[in-house]
């Protein structure tokens, strides 16, 4: 058998902000590639995971539904603990919860600063920190994190958004090179626009529509479903020698 495996046949994962967009559709597709799944969600949106956790349940793995609030550090301990417990343990970490405040560099307040780096940042490092706490007595596991094209090249109104996915594309980095005695591989993903509630109002614009496509060399923006193949292939055994590394799942975005 030359080629490696892509399932995740009995593994357990934990998928944040999976209530909604590219998080409900990679937590239905962890499932579908043979995971358990634990699926957060903010408080008050939980009963948005409800027909993720039938779908997960009808695939025949375990759902468990958890609160998070991201960076709550003791709302992080929860979930973490709860998930562990739940699930008998966490193999996979998918940190893809995350904010969008898209505003001209010139109106954003510190407010709005504070929050995209709190959300994008500060909560997917500790959210990672905690996990990989769990995985490396267990001997190691996989993270993904959800950075964006945007973390790769500049974009109008993103000023904070930019930054902080910058920081996760090269936290990953890091993250990937002290924990790789561990065996825990940290990679991230980059997508390009992808339709979902957070880019709603940006499509519904036909002049940054056309903006954002005559960027997209392959024509067309992205659907939650695109980027689930590029997140199962790396917390897979397929990808068990990649680490520190970015995949740009951005329709061509960045090779222009
Ligand atoms: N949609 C795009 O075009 C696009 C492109 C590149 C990257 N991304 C990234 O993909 C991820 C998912 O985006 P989406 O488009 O599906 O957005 P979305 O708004 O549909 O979903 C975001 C999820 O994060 C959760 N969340 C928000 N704030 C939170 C907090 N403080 N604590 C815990 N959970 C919180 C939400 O409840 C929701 O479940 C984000 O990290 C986003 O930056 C999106």
């Amino acid at each position: 058998m030359v080629l490696p495996s892509m399932r995740l046949d009995g593994k357990k994962t934990l998928v944040t902000g999976a209530g909604s967009g590219i998080g409900r559709a990679l937590a239905v597709a962890m499932a579908e590639a043979g995971a358990d799944c634990a699926a957060t969600e903010l408080p008050e949106q939980m009963h948005t995971l409800d027909p993720v956790c039938e779908q997960i349940g009808n695939l025949g793995r375990k759902a468990v539904p958890v609160p998070l609030t991201l960076p709550d550090i003791d709302s992080i301990d929860q979930c973490v603990q709860t998930a562990a417990e739940a699930l008998g343990g966490i193999d996979i970490l998918v940190n893809n919860a995350g904010i969008n405040l898209p505003r001209e560099a010139l109106e954003i307040t510190e407010a709005d600063w504070d929050n995209v780096l709190d959300v994008n940042l500060k909560g997917l490092f500790f959210m990672s920190q905690r996990v990989a706490r769990l995985m490396i007595p267990a001997g190691g596991g996989k993270i993904v994190n959800m950075a964006s094209q945007n973390g790769v090249v500049g974009y109008y109104r993103r000023a904070a958004y930019c930054a902080s996915k910058a920081g996760v594309v090269n936290l990953t980095r890091v993250l990937a090179l002290e924990w790789a005695r561990h065996r825990i591989n940290v990679n991230a993903v980059g997508p390009t626009f992808i339709l979902t509630p957070l880019t709603q109002s940006t499509f519904d614009d036909p002049e940054l529509r056309q903006d954002l496509l005559a960027r997209i060399p392959l024509g067309r923006v992205g659907q939650p479903e695109d980027v689930a193949g590029a997140v199962v292939y790396l917390a897979s055994p397929a990808a068990d020698l990649v680490t520190g590394h970015t995949l740009l799942v951005d329709g061509g975005w960045t090779a222009l």
